[in-house]
């Protein structure tokens, strides 16, 4: 049976991090469409043309941690604007959301555009600061040298990028639950979200 979890909200809101905790509650299968633009960002980096790298996207590129990186990332945020990438990527998100035994899907579109009709939709939110605080540390943790006003200015831009677009902004759905975890551990806002997630099962 196919029971879709979809998840939206901006960077570094922990969104990725409630994400994989249900999916490995419920044993569904999770996607990170955040992956899908880096993967495409990186390749526009490289020299290849946008649309054209989103058509022939090889989920062997998926590859995380050569991903993961402030400049893929704003590189995913520029390519995520443009029509043709985002209809490239459509169909294999929406057949993975509907996959029997049950999906979770992070993104930016995925209760809006992607999976309107996904059985639980989570809005993750956090303050800019609270989330540059936590991409800061990560990137501290993982070796990259930065600084937190950096990180800060990043997430500010790609906010601004991502809230902005004319397609497939990012944005709450109508009908979906808004999480707001500035002030939560990761151990509470996960347990909010599969509180949400067992009242609609
Ligand atoms: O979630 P992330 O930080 O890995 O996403 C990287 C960029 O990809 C983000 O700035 C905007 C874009 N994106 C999108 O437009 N739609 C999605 N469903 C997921 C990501």
């Amino acid at each position: 049976m196919a029971f879709t979890i979809a998840i939206d909200g901006p960077a570094a809101s922990g969104k990725g991090t409630i994400a994989r905790a249900l999916a490995a509650r419920y044993g569904f299968a999770h996607l990170d469409t955040g992956l899908l633009y880096r993967a495409v960002g990186r390749r526009m980096l490289d020299g290849t043309d946008p649309q054209q790298a989103a058509e022939t996207l090889d989920l062997a590129d998926l590859d995380e941690d050569s991903l993961r990186t402030a400049e893929v990332a704003q590189a995913a945020s520029k390519v995520a604007a443009i029509p043709e990438v985002r209809q490239a990527l459509l169909d294999f998100q929406r057949a993975f959301a509907r996959r029997a035994g049950g999906a979770v899907l992070d993104g930016r579109d995925i209760g809006t555009v992607i999976c309107p009709e996904a059985e639980v939709k989570l809005f993750v939110i956090a303050s800019p600061e609270v989330r540059a605080r936590r991409r800061f540390e990560e990137l501290a943790e993982n070796g990259f040298e930065t600084s937190y006003d950096a990180v800060l200015a990043d997430v500010e831009a790609r906010d601004a990028r991502d809230m902005g677009r004319a397609d497939a902004p990012l944005k709450q759905a109508e009908d979906a639950v808004r999480i707001d975890t500035s002030e939560m551990s990761v151990a509470a806002a996960v347990a909010r979200a599969g509180e949400i997630v067992d009242a609609r099962r």
